[in-house]
């Protein structure tokens, strides 16, 4: 998962310094990876909570990925905190097991 930091804290950058197109570039990167993540917890079972965790994340890319298309920066930084507590939650179960 080392990219994926990568990618949040580019993204984080991008938009405080409104890169539209890169920011939403990683905000897509994001809901693709999410996608992913879902869809192993899904199929390895007895993850209720990740899938949940994954779900929540991907939608909440998703949402960062639409506020970034109309060029909402307050929104875009709102979901990307949010988002980034959301990954903190996943880890605190599910890190380490
Ligand atoms: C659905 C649960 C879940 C979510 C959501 C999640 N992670 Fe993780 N993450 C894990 C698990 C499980 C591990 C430990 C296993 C591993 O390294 O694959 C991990 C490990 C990591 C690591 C350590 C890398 C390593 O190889 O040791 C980083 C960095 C990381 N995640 C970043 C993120 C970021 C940034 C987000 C949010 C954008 C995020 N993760 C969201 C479950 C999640």
């Amino acid at each position: 998962m080392r990219g994926i930091e990568d990618t949040t804290k580019s993204l984080d950058s991008n938009v405080s310094l409104k890169n539209k197109e890169a920011a939403a570039a990683e905000a897509q990167q994001l809901v693709d990876w999410f996608a992913q993540v879902q869809g192993y917890y899904e199929a390895k079972g007895d993850a209720a909570d990740a899938v949940g965790f994954s779900r929540k994340t991907h939608a909440l890319a998703s949402e960062l990925r639409r506020a970034l298309a109309s060029e909402d920066y307050d929104a875009a930084s709102d979901t990307l905190g949010l988002l980034v507590r959301s990954c903190k939650t996943c880890h605190e179960v599910y890190k380490n097991k």
